[in-house]
């Protein structure tokens, strides 16, 4: 695996390997990989020819209160990791090479960036569109994988490359759960055993919530109501949002159906957990 750090380097080594006829795959990443990382890069090596694995705290989408400072690095486990998978090349910028001065332009995808948890995180979603339209310009990738844990981010992605015309195949990937049930995720390491134990109310909810559903109610009020109730029984967690949403304009449905996205943000303490379902 050859790790580069310098946007120009990394062009040219993608350029080489398109080049020489080969397809190129890219999974971004914010680093602290875990399984459901990991199911995204084995899926662009089966997808394209040359995987691409890019590391990278985005600071720009994190809010000022939150957890940029403390969230989670390991660089040498990191790369150790995608060795194994047999990654191709990681590309891990400085934050100076990928904002190097006053940056100016962003990217945002509107309507979308303002519902579930663009409301808690103002401003998360132009920071996630804009380093993803910079990761794209750096690598130009045939094909990027996201992961559907982060539901909203990969529509909102979605609709980007749609409607500025990218020429990236864009591939979402099924949610990786622990043994347990609870989704995998770089922030589930700021959770205490106490907290830990807490976090399954949201895959429990989901579950219960989906069991409903089998069970023929289409009915997304009573179906939120009871997860919220689910939820609110565990002391250690706070609702932030429940919604079941149309993916087209992640807008509250009535009625679920088909295709529907159910899904919710829940503080367990400190730490902001999301999760949810596809209908
Ligand atoms: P990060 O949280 O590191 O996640 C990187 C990718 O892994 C995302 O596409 C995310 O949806 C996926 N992922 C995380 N946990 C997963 C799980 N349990 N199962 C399946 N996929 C999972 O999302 C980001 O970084 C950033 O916003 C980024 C897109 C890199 C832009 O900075």
């Amino acid at each position: 695996m050859i790790i580069i750090r310098q946007i120009d380097e990394m062009r040219r080594a993608v350029r080489r390997e398109k080049g020489q006829g080969r397809t190129v795959g890219l999974v971004p990443t914010m680093g602290y990989l875990h399984e459901g990382h990991l199911s995204l890069v084995r899926l662009a090596r089966r997808e394209a020819d040359v995987a691409v694995v890019s590391l990278f705290v985005n600071p720009i989408q994190f809010g000022p209160k939150e957890d940029l400072k403390s969230y989670p690095r390991d660089f040498e486990r990191d790369a150790a990791r995608l060795r194994i998978e047999q990654v191709d090349y990681l590309f891990a910028p400085a934050d100076k090479e990928m904002y190097p001065g006053e940056h100016r332009t962003f990217v945002e995808v509107r309507g979308l960036q303002d519902r579930l948890c663009g409301r808690t995180r103002p401003g998360h979603f132009q920071g996630v569109c804009t380093v993803v339209m910079k990761l794209f310009q750096a690598i130009e990738p045939d094909c990027a994988v996201f992961g559907r844990k982060d539901a909203q981010q990969a529509l909102i992605l979605q609709r980007m490359v749609a409607d500025l015309n990218i020429p990236v195949r864009m591939i979402v990937a099924p949610i990786i759960r622990e043994p347990d049930g609870l989704a995998m995720s770089s922030r589930n390491t700021y959770l205490d055993p106490a907290e830990r134990k807490a976090a399954l109310v949201l895959s429990r909810s989901l579950a219960e919530a989906r069991a409903a559903v089998d069970a023929g109610n289409r009915d997304a009020a009573e179906i939120v109501a009871a997860m919220r109730a689910a939820i609110e029984s565990e002391p250690l967690a706070r609702v932030d949002y429940i919604e079941a949403v149309d993916p087209a304009d992640l807008a509250p449905v009535a009625e679920l159906r088909e295709g529907t996205i159910v899904a919710l943000a829940v503080f367990i303490g400190r730490t902001r957990l999301i999760d949810n379902m596809l209908i």
